[in-house]
């Protein structure tokens, strides 16, 4: 056999053997059934959303940039590994990254890596927009969609790059120096698109305004660190922003640390937890603003909380036959979080009467269901975005497969929930998401531990 062929081959075994030395990792969860258990106070931390971005913004720096608040979890970790293969310099402890891309020699997006998390399109932008060429595969992720990039690539190219490659390699080179303002005008509302593509006008030569821009708290959280160190941009966290770029010259100027914002959706998922199986739990760094509809659907439902002080929330014994049906319908920010949507099902299997399930975003968000139809919920499946949810129905515990970050963690809702034991296989998947989730959820009364089940 060729050594070229047999590199390949080498290769894909080598990935396949260490995505499956991951996959062997596994939550075993006794659940409370019924009974109201959960009790303490749980530090939500750093948003996984607004922390991947922040890595790469560190991309249109000179100088170093301190980043805090930031997760230390699996998608930060290879986003960081990514950054360092292009030749930046990362100093970590614990939550702080010191990020110097001084030495930044290569514009390659390496492709392991690359294919092991959807946010890795996120670096693109910058890197295009820095050293005037990007070469990257096309980005991994959840199973959770098809997650086309053709938003990024024909903004680009608007912008006056040029984009080819050869096979399923991707090469994007600026025909000039710099790339040069555009009007950009997204048919979808893409958050990492958005994202992107406001970091690479930050350096752009010219104004860019970008039209139907995503509105999630994450884009104004970025944007205003920016403008905080001298980038000119307006609108954003509305439908357009206008980015005055800097031709090429990077940030330099005075640099205060970036400090992270809360995860939202971290919060919107101890919640859900806590309405369901907490005696008396609070919530600290839930920030009531990046929640409104989602505070708004728990009204509905009749669950009854309090914030003792800011940003902390307080959930006590619910009653939770009370707990009334509604219908969810996921939508772009300030609509209700598509990556809440599976966790708030597992809410809805035990409201009374008929919920409804609309996925607006993802084509493959309900996948979940099957695994909850497996404890005993009562589903009706209509199509891929759409579903009933007949409840009250009592959970029973079950072996499951975790098809991607938020199910899976919608999975430890329900296991914690059901009556029995719960196995959730690939445990990884959930800690790409969640800051030390055996622990903290340990700490305030979940019984789950996390085991390695060798095959062979
Ligand atoms: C971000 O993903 C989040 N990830 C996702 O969170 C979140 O579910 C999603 O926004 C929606 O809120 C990060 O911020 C790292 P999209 P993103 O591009 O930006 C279509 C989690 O669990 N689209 O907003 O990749 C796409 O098909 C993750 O934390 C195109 O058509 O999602 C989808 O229908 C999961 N062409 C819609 O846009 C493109 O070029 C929204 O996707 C790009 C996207």
């Amino acid at each position: 056999m060729a050594p070229r062929r047999a590199a390949v081959i080498f290769r894909k075994m080598h990935l396949n053997l260490k995505s499956l030395r991951k996959d062997m990792k596994k939550f075993i969860i006794n659940g409370c059934g019924g009974r109201k258990k959960l009790k303490g106070e749980y530090v939500v931390s750093g948003s996984k959303n607004s922390g991947l971005p922040a890595i790469a913004m560190t991309l249109l720096f000179k100088e170093p940039v301190t980043l805090k608040n930031i997760p230390e979890i699996e998608d930060v970790f290879r986003i960081s590994e990514i950054v360092e293969k292009m030749g930046a310099e990362i100093d970590r402890k614990k939550n702080t990254f010191i990020i110097n891309t001084k030495s930044l020699d290569n514009s390659k997006i390496d492709r392991e890596l690359g294919e092991t998390i959807r946010s890795s399109i996120i670096l693109t932008g910058p890197v295009l927009a820095r050293t005037g060429k990007v070469e990257f595969y096309f980005p991994g992720g959840c199973s959770i969609g098809k997650r086309p990039i053709d938003l990024f690539l024909t903004s680009f190219e608007k912008m006056g790059a040029k984009v080819g490659g050869r096979g399923d390699k991707i090469i994007i080179r600026s025909k000039d120096k710099n790339l040069r303002g555009a009007e950009l005008i997204l048919p979808v509302q893409s958050v990492t698109a958005t994202e992107t593509l406001m970091m690479a006008a930050v350096l752009a030569k010219g104004k860019t305004v970008i039209k139907n821009a995503a509105m999630e708290p994450e884009i104004e959280y970025l944007a205003n660190y920016l403008k905080m160190v001298g980038a000119e941009i307006e609108g954003a966290g509305s439908p357009t922003i206008t980015i005055k770029g800097r031709n090429g010259k990077l940030l330099e100027k005075n640099i205060p640390p970036y400090v992270n914002m809360a995860d939202r959706i971290e919060a919107g998922s101890i919640a859900i937890l806590a309405a369901l199986n907490a005696s008396d739990l609070l919530i600290r760094h839930f920030v009531k603003d990046h929640l409104e509809i989602f505070l708004d659907i728990f009204d509905r439902i009749g669950v009854k909380y309090t914030f003792p002080r800011k940003n902390v929330l307080r959930i006590k014994s619910q009653n939770v036959k009370k707990f009334k049906a509604v219908n969810i319908k996921t939508h772009e920010h300030p609509g209700f979080p598509t990556d809440l949507q599976s966790q708030m099902g597992v809410l809805l299997t035990q409201a009374d009467g008929e919920s409804r399930i609309f996925e607006t975003i993802f084509e493959s968000r309900l996948s979940y269901l099957n695994g909850l139809a497996q404890m005993g919920a009562r589903i009706e499946m209509w199509n891929i975005h759409q579903a009933a949810i007949f409840g009250p129905r009592q959970l029973t515990g079950t072996r499951l497969l975790a098809p991607d970050l938020r199910a899976g963690f919608a999975y430890i809702i329900a296991g914690v929930t059901a009556r029995g034991q719960t196995i959730i296989d690939n445990s990884y998947v959930i800690r790409r998401g969640y800051e030390n989730i055996l622990q903290k959820l340990q700490e305030i009364g979940v019984d789950i531990e996390e085991k390695y089940e060798a095959f062979f």
